[in-house]
């Protein structure tokens, strides 16, 4: 898979920051309960596996990534509820699971609802799947700047070029209904930065989100979609915003869903009439 983000240290600075600095925003809300197995897909290097484990100590994790590198990096954090594994969503075996979690990974396939298909495949009737995911052009600051919007707009094409959406936390309701996901309900989580967040202004700012816009500088000049001193000056604005005076918004996307298997009428039917039910017991039970 080409990765539009690479997997050299920086990167796993990088999603480490940003796992760090967005803890509450993102997984506030998350906890599994003792024994629930979770399924945890395209976990890199752990960044949120460590927030997760450590949230819900008593469920079991079994976190997997197509990356050898990253789950290599993943095991040494040494999570005691977590089982890394190399393997690919699309094509390892099918096990149960009671729920599945799925944090910036759909942004990077060019089939996400097929990836939620086969997700859906692994999850036992109820169980439910949390995606998290961004949205690039949800990003406004202060000093505006269209130089920077167009260092932004490079990460957007090089990520749609390599088969992704840099835009996908808006279509996150439509992906998850068209996989037939039921229950399905979306949150929006923006990270708003200003000078009285030093932590927001180094960790978020700074090292997530303009470290990942600069990150995209030499596949932008190749493909000619920039020049040099545009992005350049777009990148300079960016960190610009990151002063006491700048302000910085990004919107993340989280949803959740359900995988309701709706219980089939025409064998409740046989079954109740094997036991002598009516159609009273019949329609209670299919409306559980
Ligand atoms: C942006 S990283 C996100 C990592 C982690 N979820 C986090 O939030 O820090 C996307 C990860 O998805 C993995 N990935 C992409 N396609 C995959 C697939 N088909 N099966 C498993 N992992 C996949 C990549 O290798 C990469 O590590």
């Amino acid at each position: 898979m080409s990765y539009v983000h690479g997997y050299d240290d920086r990167e796993s600075e990088r999603l480490h920051d940003q796992a760090g600095a967005l803890v509450e925003l993102l997984h506030g809300d998350t906890t599994y309960p003792a024994g629930a197995r979770v399924l945890e897909a395209g976990c890199g290097v752990g960044a949120q596996t460590v927030t997760l484990s450590a949230r819900s100590p008593k469920a079991r994790f079994t976190s997997i990534d197509v990356s050898s590198e990253s789950i290599a990096a993943a095991r040494a954090r040494r999570l005691p509820n977590v089982e890394f594994r190399v393997a690919d969503l699309f094509t390892m075996p099918v096990e149960t699971f009671d729920h599945v979690f799925v944090c910036f990974v759909l942004e990077h396939l060019p089939e996400p609802v097929a990836a939620l298909q086969r997700l859906k495949t692994m999850l036992r009737p109820g169980g439910t799947i949390t995606v998290i995911e961004g949205d690039h052009r949800s990003a406004y600051f202060h000093p505006d700047s269209a130089a920077a919007q167009d260092a932004i707009d490079c990460l957007i094409t090089v990520q749609r070029e390599a088969g992704g959406d840099a835009l996908i936390g808006r279509r996150l309701y439509p992906l998850l209904r068209e996989a037939e996901f039921e229950e399905v309900s979306v949150s929006p989580r923006m990270v708003y930065v200003d000078g009285s967040r030093p932590d927001l202004i180094d960790a978020f700012t700074r090292k997530t989100f303009t470290a990942m816009v600069e990150g995209v500088r030499p596949a932008a000049l190749e493909r000619g979609l920039i020049s040099a001193e545009r992005f350049d000056a777009g990148v300079r604005d960016l960190y610009r915003t990151a002063a006491e005076d700048g302000t910085f918004s990004y919107t993340f996307f989280k949803a959740r869903g359900v995988n309701v298997i709706e219980a089939d009428a025409n064998d409740l039917a046989a079954q109740l009439a094997g036991q002598g039910g009516s159609f009273g017991d019949l329609l209670g039970r299919v409306g559980e």
